[in-house]
């Protein structure tokens, strides 16, 4: 562990009798420029406007601070996506597991990955069967010790379309609403039937049981979207009631979103649908996708991220990444930009820990959407916390909560 010298500049207005204060541990000097008052009561008291203050801060090697450490104070588990390739390498391997507690497959639980056209042909109903990056991850984050978000079932995309076709064939027609609830219910079923009977079940703590199903304008989302077109309105309700009625206790159902900024009513409003006939909701929370910009006005996040859990549900970022930039305009990984991400990751993850914190929200875990920008979706954007040599950016020091290392300038503050 290193030592590092930092000249920090405080503007603080502090009170303190003398011969109690002690201005700085034995690891600070401090330099004060001081207002000497004498109270009513005679007691002297030192009054700082402003203090200089040289203090010496640990700096750890990267290899000695783990992000799961530093979430599990504040009762979170941090998660990463996880892909075949990852769990192939010693050295990725080596940062994931130091690094995260938790992960979610990136595809491999997909609704185009997890069911088989051919046994759903010759048994007539369809079936899910896992596929082999499914269980090789599977079986990776047991010998690990990983915890497992599931994602995700219902959903428009990624989704095969023989699954709504009479005799699972693509250019049959579709099947009717009936036939449709019953593949639903089904494949819900099987899910959480065929994860306990692998013995994969108890790595589960949440679940993605739809995806994605509305719009900004409030709209529910009609495009593409087979669910909806042979269902009806109802599907997402009827989603929940079978997620609710096979899931184990253990695992947490969720309905996952993206733009919960720019949909925060909408989700309010929907999820207060989500009910049993006494009013019990059908759902345990609300997935904050939290695919974010460098511009993206965070005070309106935080609020969102406030208002989604004063639903009384629990609220988890499911798959935080910050571009640098905007949606419209991605912006260049200089000096100055990757400081800007550190403290926008800094600045966010504060916020939503001091809302846990409070009580405020009811969050069991933060996941990012993986960990270095090379293997991001969002690649141009350089969204996450390293970079393509697998070194910590200032975001990896924001998201650790370590200010002085995440593109703060402390002297200016
Ligand atoms: C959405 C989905 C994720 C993933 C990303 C892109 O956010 O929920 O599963 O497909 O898009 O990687």
């Amino acid at each position: 562990m290193k030592k590092r010298v930092i000249s920090v500049l405080l503007a603080l207005s502090l009170v303190f009798a003398m011969g109690c204060g002690q201005t700085g541990s034995s690891e600070s000097t401090v330099s004060v420029s001081e207002n000497v008052t004498v109270s009513e009561e005679n007691e002297t008291s030192v009054e700082t406007t402003e203090t200089s203050v040289e203090e010496v801060i640990e700096e750890k090697e990267p290899e000695e601070i783990h992000l799961k450490d530093i979430y599990a104070e504040h009762g979170l588990k941090v998660g990463t996506c996880l892909t075949p390739s990852m769990i192939s390498s010693a050295s990725q391997t080596q940062l994931i597991t130091s690094q995260f507690s938790s992960v979610t497959m990136e595809n491999a639980m997909k609704p185009d990955y997890i069911f088989s056209k051919k046994r759903s042909a010759e048994s007539g109903e369809l079936t899910i069967h896992f596929n082999d990056d499914m269980i090789a991850m599977l079986d990776w984050a047991k010998e690990n010790n990983m915890a497992v978000r599931g994602h995700t079932l219902v959903w428009y995309s990624q989704t095969p379309k023989w699954i709504f076709c009479k005799d699972f064939d693509p250019k049959g027609e579709f099947v009717d609403r009936d036939e449709m609830l019953k593949r639903m219910e089904s494949m819900i079923k099987q899910m959480f039937e065929q994860l306990e009977e692998q013995g994969y079940s108890d790595l589960f703590y949440a679940y993605d049981i739809v995806n994605e199903a509305w719009m900004e304008d409030g709209s529910m989302r009609k495009d593409n979207n087979y669910w909806y077109k042979i269902i009806g309105d109802d599907y997402l309700w009827y989603a929940f009631y079978f997620a609710n009625k096979y899931a184990p206790e253990h695992i947490d159902i969720y309905y996952n979103d993206y733009n919960e900024q720019f949909k925060t009513n909408t989700l309010v409003n929907f999820v207060k649908t989500l009910v049993d006939e006494d009013g019990n909701y059908l759902i345990d929370g609300i997935g904050l996708q939290a695919h974010l910009y460098t511009s993206d006005d965070l005070t309106q996040y935080l609020r969102t991220v406030e208002t989604l859990g004063a639903t009384g549900l629990k609220v988890q970022m499911t798959e935080l990444d910050v571009c640098l930039g905007s949606y419209q305009k991605f912006l260049k990984a200089d000096e100055d930009n990757l400081k800007k991400q550190g403290r926008y990751y800094y600045n966010l993850i504060n916020g939503v820990l001091e809302l846990v914190d409070s009580g405020k929200i009811e969050m069991d875990a933060i996941t990012f959407w993986g960990y270095c920008d090379s293997m991001s979706w969002r690649r141009e954007g350089s969204p996450l916390l390293y970079n393509a040599v697998n070194k910590p950016k200032y975001s990896y020091y924001g998201a650790a909560q370590m200010k002085e290392l995440a593109g703060f300038n402390l002297q200016e503050e």
